[in-house]
């Protein structure tokens, strides 16, 4: 695959330690094989996420200097106000801290009463978990072709509707808060949503007068993928589709780490219903911060206005989507199974096919994740039954789905011969697939035991 060049220029380098197999070795035990424990100085290529890892531009860092810290009426939250009502056509927003700060202002006042439904196409975990502490049950209803790794569909983000809708016909629509279509879908491999099925969610939410809205955090990467692959959208610019995708939807929640390119920061959204920003706002005082800052500096406003703007940039999209694709491409090349198409954020690697003599309760995921570490100092993350954790009533291990190792690209930090280094690992770790071992606790804590667990191999 012919590689699109990066359209920027480096003006400042931030060097990175070469390490040996044995400082890594050392490393790892030191991190009881738990990637999430590794020093980030012993890491050459960082893969955990996309999220406040992306390199900010000289307009942003420019912007940084211009921040205004007032408390109050800062001119910093006027442009990311005035850039949200340009971009999405939305009236209201407010900053929070990060994607979870919006989704704690925005989510307890969609939950009425315990145990209603939040359907999703895929909720990112901390979105479940604050739905959760509301009382509330989060729902996925993405479509199976996203649990087929190998074939190619174009929209494995996208919502089974018949199911949708057939579970709303049977418990009925009081029994749902609201409806949640979560653009890239992360937990599927950042695979886009269609606008014909953002257009159809939105038409159900109507039939049944159940509210929707849309966690953003990838919203511009989804945006490119219609331009690219949707009937009657190639002449439209990214931010006219943008405005149709938002125009479905009453509000939003966003991370704005990811598309926005900030290393903090994030927004909630509403589109006109004054009553719903009342509620909000009521919410960010004490939760977050005053209403125009919401838990962020000036500074960082500013930061985060410039990069909505930047984030929607076709030349750059066109270069982020092609890096993430082309580490793909040369994963398949080499029989590697990934989730494919590519997504916009990640390779999302199928480690139950490389590693069919792990059962799931040894961490096939995660044994893959330390060994391409081991190999090349590269960090990806897992996303499986490590992750998953155990079912909260029996005890007993839960087993995902789909154990899949995540190669999470930041944007703009590192390059194409970066991807090839990545590229390379991952093919001489799988030739050595067979002689790899599982996994087993030697600490495993109650809750969200993934960030700190540590494991050893099973000899
Ligand atoms: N929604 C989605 C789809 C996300 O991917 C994330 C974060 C959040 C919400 C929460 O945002 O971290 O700013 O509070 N995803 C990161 C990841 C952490 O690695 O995928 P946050």
């Amino acid at each position: 695959m012919k590689r699109k060049p990066e359209p920027f220029k480096i003006k400042m380098v931030e060097p990175l330690k070469m390490t040996t197999r044995e400082q890594r070795e050392e490393a790892l035990i030191q991190a009881g094989y738990n990637p999430f424990l590794l020093k980030s100085k012993d890491v050459y290529i960082d893969l955990l996420t996309d999220s406040g890892t992306g390199a900010m531009s000289d307009n942003q860092w420019a912007g940084l200097m211009l921040g205004d810290e007032a408390y109050a009426g800062s001119k910093s939250y006027y442009h990311i106000v005035d850039a949200v009502q340009d971009i999405f056509g939305y009236k209201y927003v407010v900053p929070t801290h990060q994607g979870r700060g919006a989704e704690q202002v925005l989510f307890p006042n969609l939950i009425k009463k315990k145990g209603q439904y939040v359907l999703g196409n895929m909720h990112f975990d901390t979105t479940k978990a604050h739905i959760e502490l509301n009382g509330g049950r989060a729902l996925n209803f993405v479509t199976e072709k996203a649990f087929d790794t190998t074939t190619y569909y174009d929209w494995k983000g996208n919502f089974d509707l018949e199911k949708l809708e057939n579970f709303i016909k049977e418990k009925g629509a009081e029994e749902i808060a609201f409806i949640l279509m979560t653009i890239t879908c992360n937990s599927s491999g950042g695979e886009p949503v269609a606008m014909a099925n953002l257009r159809a969610v939105s038409e159900i939410g109507k039939k049944y007068g159940i509210r929707v809205f849309i966690d953003a955090a990838r919203f511009a990467e989804n945006a490119y993928f219609i331009k690219k692959r949707e009937e009657g959208y190639a002449d439209k610019s990214i931010k006219e589709i943008v405005t149709e995708m938002f125009s479905y939807a009453e509000g939003f929640t966003m991370s704005a780490k990811k598309d926005a390119i900030v290393n903090i920061g994030g927004l909630c959204g509403v589109k006109e219903d004054e009553e719903l920003f009342t509620a909000v706002r009521s919410r960010v005082v004490p939760m977050e911060g005053f209403v125009t800052y919401g838990g962020l500096a000036g500074r960082d406003m500013e930061c985060l206005a410039r990069g909505l703007y930047e984030g929607i940039d076709e030349d750059y999209l066109d270069y982020r989507i092609s890096q993430v694709e082309y580490l793909g491409e040369r994963l398949r090349e080499a029989g590697i199974p990934i989730q494919y198409p590519t997504g916009g954020h990640a390779v999302f690697v199928d480690a139950k096919k490389i590693l069919p003599h792990i059962p799931y309760h040894q961490f096939p995921a995660q044994v893959l994740c330390n060994a391409i570490y081991l190999e090349s100092g590269v960090r990806p993350v897992e996303v499986g039954s490590f992750l998953l954790g155990r079912d909260p009533e029996t005890g007993e291990p839960l087993e995902s789905p789909l154990e899949l190792v995540r190669l999470t690209i930041p944007r703009r930090v590192y390059t194409n011969d970066h991807m090839d280094v990545v590229a390379e690992a991952i093919i001489s770790v799988k030739d050595k697939a067979a002689s790899l071992k599982g996994l087993e606790f030697t600490y495993e804590p109650k809750v969200l035991r993934h960030f700190t667990a540590r494991l050893k191999p099973i000899e």
